[in-house]
């Protein structure tokens, strides 16, 4: 996943339930210069993270929280591993609060088919990564949004 051309020029990146950091130390390997943010709402997975990257030279900015009240709206690409009860959960926040050139990676699991989101699915051995960005809204067809 990190290795993405899609994420090429992304510098500052999100893991959304970053678990112990296993996308994170993904991200910092292939991309050490890299600005990090992990967000986990399990104190105690919360700690496994903080410890895992008590060494790296560029330490991700980890947070102890629920995911769903962060703001997402400054990142170049937001990453995670996401259920699919999450997944649907998350569609509305990235449609409403990401930038225009946000990238939203994940892992596994789709999000829910969106008009609003453009996809493309990246074969990774036995599971997928899905790649989404924002449909521009002079691009949306109003006849699957329901304007006129
Ligand atoms: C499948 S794991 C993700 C693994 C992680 N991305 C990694 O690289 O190791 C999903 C994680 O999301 C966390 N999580 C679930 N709901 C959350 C929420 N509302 N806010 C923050 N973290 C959440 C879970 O505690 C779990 O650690």
């Amino acid at each position: 996943m990190a290795r993405l051309p899609q994420l090429q020029n992304c510098y500052t990146f999100i893991d959304l339930g970053c678990g112990t950091g296993t996308i994170l130390a993904a991200l910092h390997r292939a991309k050490p210069q890299a600005k990090l943010t992990g967000v986990e709402y399990n104190p105690k997975i919360f700690k496994l993270a903080q410890w895992r990257t008590t060494w790296w030279k560029n330490k991700p900015d980890l947070h102890c929280t629920d995911m769903f009240t962060w703001d997402i709206s400054q990142y170049d690409a937001i990453v995670g591993w996401w259920v699919p009860k999450f997944c649907a959960q998350l569609v509305p926040k990235l449609i409403q609060e990401v930038k225009p050139s946000c990238v939203m990676v994940c892992y596994m699991f789709p999000l829910p088919k969106h008009p609003a989101l453009h996809e493309q699915i990246i074969p990774a051995g036995h599971h997928n990564i899905y790649v989404y960005t924002k449909v521009q809204s002079h691009q949306l067809n109003p006849n699957t949004t329901g304007s006129k």
